[in-house]
């Protein structure tokens, strides 16, 4: 059965832990779906993980929406949540709704994560009464990476309260979800058990109701840099790194191709 934003709220209620990973593309889509995680997160991470981009600002709606689409083509059961690129939604409601409609008209995605607390609150209020789920997203917001200047943890001293003023909106807002991103674990255990919607954290300790990890962090594909909280559970840099060498040595060495790849 499909994974909807439903099944997000039950998963809460009855104590089922939510897992979410992020996907560009239809073969890691495929992977991710198949081993059964309950919802693929096409996330703005893509401007770094897969285009170079220095931060997730330079990301454009056209990007998303191409990146998406493959992410739907390649996924079976989870729900495909996109992420709203900067300057997508921070310009006003209207922009929002337009925005957040085409990814849903375009790419079929099942809903769209925006990041921001009280100050999103109206936005993802008429996007929901618009028809389109939000996920929300509070604590570390890359997309703010010039306003703070380092990808530094949040919610540390005056900001605490900030932050669960910040969940509570979103909530009150409409939201099916939210994202805490880099924030001290006994906060978002508070947040956690003060919201009736899902947490879902990154680098915001087990209390959350469920956990996100950029895929190809968790595989070892991204080695630019690992945040502390990334756990790798595979080398999978490496393990490629190697096949290819061992292609040039072999071609260099006429060993490759042999008999069997003949025609
Ligand atoms: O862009 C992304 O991958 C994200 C997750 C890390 C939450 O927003
Ligand atoms: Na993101």
């Amino acid at each position: 059965m499909k994974v909807t934003t439903k099944t997000f709220l039950e998963k809460k209620r009855k104590g089922e832990k939510i897992t979410v990973l992020t996907a560009y593309d239809y073969l890691t889509a495929k992977i991710v779906d198949s081993a059964g995680v309950d919802a693929i997160l096409v996330g703005d991470s893509l401007g770094m993980v897969v285009l170079g981009y220095p931060s997730t600002v330079p990301v454009t709606l056209e990007e998303m929406i191409h990146h998406t689409k493959a992410v739907v083509r390649g996924r079976k059961r989870a729900m495909v949540i996109m992420d709203m690129p900067f300057l997508s939604y921070q310009t006003g409601i209207r922009d929002a709704i337009l925005n957040a409609g085409r990814a849903l008209k375009e790419t079929l995605c099942d809903a769209v994560k925006i990041e921001g607390g009280v100050e999103q609150s109206e936005t993802i209020k008429a996007l929901v009464d618009a028809g389109i789920p939000v996920m929300g997203h509070i604590g570390l917001q890359p997309q703010k990476i010039n306003v703070y200047g380092s990808y530094d943890v949040r919610g540390k001293g005056e900001e605490r309260k900030k932050l669960i003023e910040d969940a509570k909106a979103v909530e009150e807002a409409g939201a099916f979800a939210i994202v805490l991103e880099k924030i001290p674990s006994e906060l978002a255990k508070e947040i956690t058990e003060m919201l009736s919607i899902p947490t879902i954290g990154i680098g915001a300790g087990k209390h959350c109701d469920g956990q996100v990890l950029v895929t190809h962090d968790l595989l070892g594909l991204f080695e630019d840099f690992k945040p502390k909280f990334v756990k790798r559970y595979a080398e999978l840099g490496k393990t490629a790194r190697e096949a290819v060498k061992t292609f040039i040595e072999e071609v260099k060495e006429g060993k490759f191709p042999s008999k069997e790849h003949e025609f």
